[in-house]
């Protein structure tokens, strides 16, 4: 019988040994001995080289996500007699690395931040490769993206155009340039609104946009390449897409009337499955309805469909990654309800916590977990999966069925924390960030590493300052 407590989507599983479909990266299985094994190499390996908690990304899930998606893409634009482009969203993860497998499949990086764009140029993607986005850029950033010589800026305010006219006036530059349109659609997971969503920072409404493009027009430093749009994130259904899509071919059409306007970039936002209750669209036929819609509503109104491009982040690097945690501390709590009736809840405590993936305590964000260091034959038991910081949300898996004789020193695995964990982590309690481990074929290697205490302290220029000076 399940638990009480469980949610109703959380079915008590046969075995909770099992590794659920979609959910791990295609290597993950687990050995004869009942460990876990990514990438071809054993958890308590990779615990013993780098120690625990760890980041593992599996490299060939990443590439063959990162590949799929560019060739899904570059299928239905071709269908569509046009050219499609992929910018792998680089908030989602990014380190040397993953620019190498990333750029290696043909997609270009979307950055957010002028340490996005340096890691994105070190890693060795081709400037002309990138998009920098981002509401409030500074005049550095907007310097060096244009130094580089990055693909387009995607400007998200008025201010922001006179800025870059200015600073591209300056050097002597044309700077490339999109405006990012609020369409007033806001897709979420299941749902989407389509209403405006007005009161919010990023983009202008289209009216405002059309009147930002005419003065873009007008600058001899800018070059208008085109319309961006994002509607939200890990959206399931299409619909939400579809609606974006009508919008930003009545603007084009509008644009049209007075010049070129090259590519629409629809932006990410594709769902992936964090656990049992997750069922999102398959990918490749949600990318072909929208750019099918597209084409359909260019026609409509007889004019040729531009290039379009898209920004996936966490449907590239989320199912990529697993982190591995140590248990240290299981305590068994008992919770009554309003009728007197009583049942109980396993807290596992492990070693990082929201430190390492804000995501639950920022969004209710919701995980599944495994014993990845053995099998167990032991009755499943509800568990809470939380870290060990000093917070009572710091969860790590709110709701899932584990072997209920888990316990101390088991070694425990929590998939799809490939996009946003690593990206949003902090030294929150003074805990240095885990490393990150790369996965394949059997190798192991370090991919970005981990932060000692000594590492935290470094940071602080306060131990030589005497009292009171
Ligand atoms: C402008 C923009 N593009 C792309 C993305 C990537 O979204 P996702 O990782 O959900 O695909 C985001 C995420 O916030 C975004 O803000």
């Amino acid at each position: 019988m399940s638990n009480p407590l469980s949610p109703s989507w959380l079915s008590k599983p046969d075995d909770a040994n099992a590794l659920r479909e979609g959910v791990w990266p295609g290597s993950a299985v687990r050995n004869t001995e009942g460990e876990l094994v990514f990438g071809g190499v054993p958890a308590s390996e990779l615990i013993s080289a780098y120690g625990s908690p760890a980041y593992v990304v599996d490299q060939e899930e990443l590439e063959l996500r990162a590949k799929h998606f560019h060739n899904i893409v570059t299928r239905a634009c071709e269908r569509n007699a046009t050219v499609g482009h992929v910018y792998y969203a680089s908030k989602a993860l990014i380190t040397g690395h993953v620019v190498q497998w990333v750029s290696g499949q043909g997609l270009g990086f979307d950055v957010a931040s002028g340490g996005e764009m340096a890691i994105a140029l070190a890693g060795g993607a081709p400037a002309s490769s990138l998009e920098f986005q981002g509401n409030n850029k500074s005049e550095s950033e907007i310097t060096a993206a244009l130094e580089a010589g990055v693909g387009c800026i995607v400007i998200d305010a008025p201010i922001e155009a006179e800025r870059i006219d200015s600073i591209a006036g300056s050097m002597g530059m044309v700077a490339p340039v999109m405006v990012r349109v609020n369409t007033g659609v806001h897709a979420d997971t299941h749902e989407y609104l389509a209403t405006a969503r007005e009161d919010q920072k990023f983009g202008l409404s289209p009216a405002e946009t059309a009147k930002l493009v005419a003065v873009i027009r007008g600058s001899k430093n800018l070059h208008f390449e085109g319309l961006h749009s994002h509607i939200g994130s890990q959206i399931f259904q299409v619909e939400g897409f579809l609606e974006a899509g009508t919008r930003l071919i009545a603007l084009y059409r509008e644009l049209l009337e007075d010049g070129p306007v090259a590519t629409i970039n629809l932006g990410g936002g594709f769902g992936i499955a964090y656990t049992e209750a997750d069922d999102p669209m398959e990918l490749g036929a949600m990318v072909d309805q929208i750019v099918d819609h597209v084409a359909f509503e260019a026609s409509k109104y007889g004019i040729p469909l531009p290039a379009l491009a898209f920004e996936p982040g966490r449907v590239i690097a989320g199912p990529a990654g697993v982190t591995l945690y140590s248990v240290g501390v299981t305590k068994p709590v008992v919770v009554h309800d309003d009728q007197g009736s009583e049942a109980t809840r396993l807290y596992v405590s492990v070693d990082g916590g929201m430190s390492d993936n804000a995501r639950p305590a920022l969004y209710h964000a919701s995980y599944s977990a495994r014993i990845a260091s053995r099998e167990s034959e032991a009755e499943p038991a509800l568990v809470r999966v939380v870290g060990k910081h000093c917070e009572s949300g710091d969860i790590v898996v709110s709701e899932e069925y584990l072997p209920g004789d888990v316990a101390p020193g088991d070694v425990l695995a929590v998939p799809t924390t490939g996009a946003y964990c690593y990206s949003l982590s902090s030294n929150y309690n003074a805990l240095g960030r885990p490393p990150m481990i790369g996965v394949r074929d059997g190798r192991h290697f370090l991919m970005v590493a981990g932060e000692s205490i000594d590492d935290v302290l470094a940071r602080d220029q306060g131990f030589s300052v005497k009292a009171g000076s």
